[in-house]
């Protein structure tokens, strides 16, 4: 066999090259034969070489192919350790990698930072790529001084579930740019921002594959671009977003070995797992994946058969589709007031407004918080009132260590992009009732029974609908939900960034939580004071004249023309106080994941400013 290897890079003591043929044995190989796993380094008989290596990443994107195995020999043949490059994409061109050590005691002091240093050589020369990232525990000193002494820089610390020595630690995310991509600073409403892409023009290494001069979308990880990266088209600094996503190489993978792999036989095998997860998530029995929340929210209205004649009670702020979910019934939504500190249903307001026709209350986990549930549930429980959970804004947030969704006969959740987890648009409806989980099912699917005694294919039960959720968007519902934690961690971190930074700023309440709640603050919200005399609108208004992409707060539902109908003869300012003291004055803040803790340190100076200083006029 010819196996001409050349190294990635030799130093005096090291050099790394490619996995080869000749490098794996037989568990590798059955690995590579393996469905369930993903963006395995394709080991090779052929050469490696500069060129070798700019067509295998050329290859790799189009395969889907997104790491690289690098051996690590000490003195040229003694295989001390590998080094894995994640995310090899010329689409992207940030690379993530990390070392592993296989023999302690052949580790010399400053090899780190010689294979640090050779790689980003290689990485930035050779392939052109822009930036390059690893992870390092927070304890490791040792790390830090090595990465800090090569140029990366720290960008983040992550509370992971890294197990060390028995205890969870955090992980710092550390990242070096690419120098000769020259940083170009500019300034607009008082923030610098940076165009490292729109430096000097870099020949994309897939010819076939353009680069783009920002990423649209939110990532995390190696992919994500750092604020100082966003820039709209025409190289002009886009504004800081109001929400976003975060996908990562393994959102992409999957998704693309759905679309590849995921017909025929496996038409279903994406979904299936999917809502075999989130069972295992929120700890219910039984989970139907859905094209929307919205749909799920019907379905478990179908469910339960509400329609004319049924009273059923929604909190007075929340996303419109609670209540229109209602009216697709037939029912009669009641719209009740908030809680003055969860901005969530009030139990008071509820049993207050419990008449004979009352049969369903539509509880909503607003902005990842909960009301207080123990006595919403009690109240229900004795009079004989079925809870719907809108947990569509809370996808992980816990009550008492119980998970969003649970806590009624039937829970639903939106998978829609602005949401904490998201599939494109989706959702899902909840249960442990059998009967209700069976009929959501066939009605999700025109009436069709697919299973069963009583099943004849093609034949409709009953009129349904089309409610379903792809296996392709399914594949990218389990990439995020295996980052669940994750993600929650990023956006709690994000409200105490925000929390530090407006603490002190009197006549703002932001999110709280309730007693026993974690919230996942989904989004960071601002009731701002109306002593300042500034409704919503101008201040989303000012915000946007200083490039932030902020959104104002729910309108009350009961204000708005579709339930006019519902509200006639009702005064319900009088009705509903809280709701409408707080509905004119909140300001969803930017939440999405690309954003930095000095995106939030910006959006707070001027929003200060906008409320006391100079912004004011
Ligand atoms: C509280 C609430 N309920 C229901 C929905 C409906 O979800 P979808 O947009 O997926 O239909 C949403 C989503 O935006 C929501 O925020």
């Amino acid at each position: 066999m010819d196996t001409q290897i050349d190294t990635l890079i030799t130093t005096s003591r090291l050099s790394l090259r490619p996995v080869t043929m000749d490098d794996v044995g037989p568990v590798y190989l059955q690995a590579l034969n393996d469905p369930e796993v993903v963006g395995l380094t394709e080991a090779r008989h052929v050469r490696w070489d500069r060129q070798a290596v700019l067509d295998y990443v050329a290859q790799s994107n189009r395969e889907g192919v997104s790491q690289l195995l690098g051996i690590f020999l000490k003195d040229s043949d003694q295989h001390i350790g590998n080094v894995r490059l994640f995310n090899f994409s010329s689409v992207h061109r940030r690379l993530e990698l990390s070392i592993i050590i296989f023999d302690k005691s052949q580790w010399s002091k400053g090899y780190g930072a010689e294979v640090l240093q050779g790689v980003s050589r290689y990485v930035f020369e050779v392939l052109q790529f822009t930036r390059i990232c690893a992870d390092y525990y927070a304890p490791n000193a040792a790390s830090a001084r090595m990465f800090e002494k090569v140029g990366f820089q720290i960008e983040g610390v992550f509370k992971q579930h890294f197990l060390l020595d028995s205890q969870y630690v955090d992980s710092v995310r550390v990242a070096k740019i690419n120098p000769a991509i020259a940083p170009r600073p500019s300034a607009v409403g008082g923030m610098v921002v940076q165009h490292p892409m729109g430096g000097r023009d870099v020949a994309p290494i897939g010819a076939e594959f353009p680069v783009p001069r920002a990423l649209p979308v939110g990532l995390h990880g190696s992919t994500e671009p750092p604020p100082s990266c966003r820039a709209d088209g025409g190289g002009r600094p886009a504004p800081i977003p109001s929400n976003g996503p975060s996908i990562t190489e393994r959102e992409v993978a999957l998704v693309t070995e759905a679309v590849r792999d995921g017909w025929y036989a496996k038409m279903s095998r994406y979904l299936e797992a999917f809502e075999r997860r989130f069972a295992e998530h929120t700890g219910m029995r039984y989970c139907l994946a859905t094209s929307s929340g919205t749909g799920a929210l019907h379905l478990a209205m179908l469910g339960l058969r509400l329609g004319p004649g049924d009273e059923v009670i929604v909190p007075d702020i929340t996303w419109v589709a609670s209540a229109a979910a209602i009216c697709y019934v037939g029912a009669t939504p009641v719209f009740v007031d908030v809680d003055r500190t969860t901005w969530c249903l009030s139990a008071e307001a509820f049993e207050r407004a419990i008449t004979r026709r009352t049969k369903a209350v539509v509880v909503v986990d607003l902005l990842g918080n909960f009301p207080d549930m123990d006595a919403v549930r009690t109240i229900a429980r004795q009079r004989g009132i079925h809870i719907i959970e809108d947990a569509a804004q809370a996808i992980g947030a816990e009550y008492r260590d119980r998970k969003a969704g649970s806590f009624g006969e039937v829970g639903i959740f939106s998978f829609t992009g602005t949401k904490l987890m998201v599939t494109g648009e989706g959702g899902m409806l909840v249960t442990n009732e059998k009967t209700l989980y069976q009929r959501a099912k066939g009605l999700a699917h025109h009436g069709l029974l697919m299973r069963g005694a009583r099943s004849k294919m093609f034949w409709a039960y009953e009129l349904g609908y089309k409610y379903k959720m792809t296996n392709l968007q399914a594949a990218l519902g389990i990439a995020q939900l295996e980052r669940i934690d994750e993600l929650i961690e990023r956006r709690r971190q994000l409200f105490r960034w925000y929390q530090a930074r407006l603490r002190d700023l009197d006549g703002v309440q932001l999110n709280r939580e309730g007693a026993g709640v974690r919230s996942t603050f989904w989004i960071p919200t601002a009731i701002v004071s109306r002593r300042y005399g500034l409704t919503k609108e101008a201040i989303v208004r000012k915000l946007a004249q200083r490039n932030i992409a902020a959104r104002p707060l729910y309108y009350p539902l009961s204000a708005m023309p579709p339930f006019a109908p519902y509200c006639r003869g009702k005064r319900m300012a009088r009705i509903n106080p809280v709701t409408y003291a707080i509905a004119p004055y909140g300001i969803c803040l930017p939440s999405a994941f690309v954003l930095t803790e000095a995106d939030v340190d910006y959006v707070c100076t001027q929003l200060r400013d906008i409320l006391t200083g100079r912004g004011r006029r």
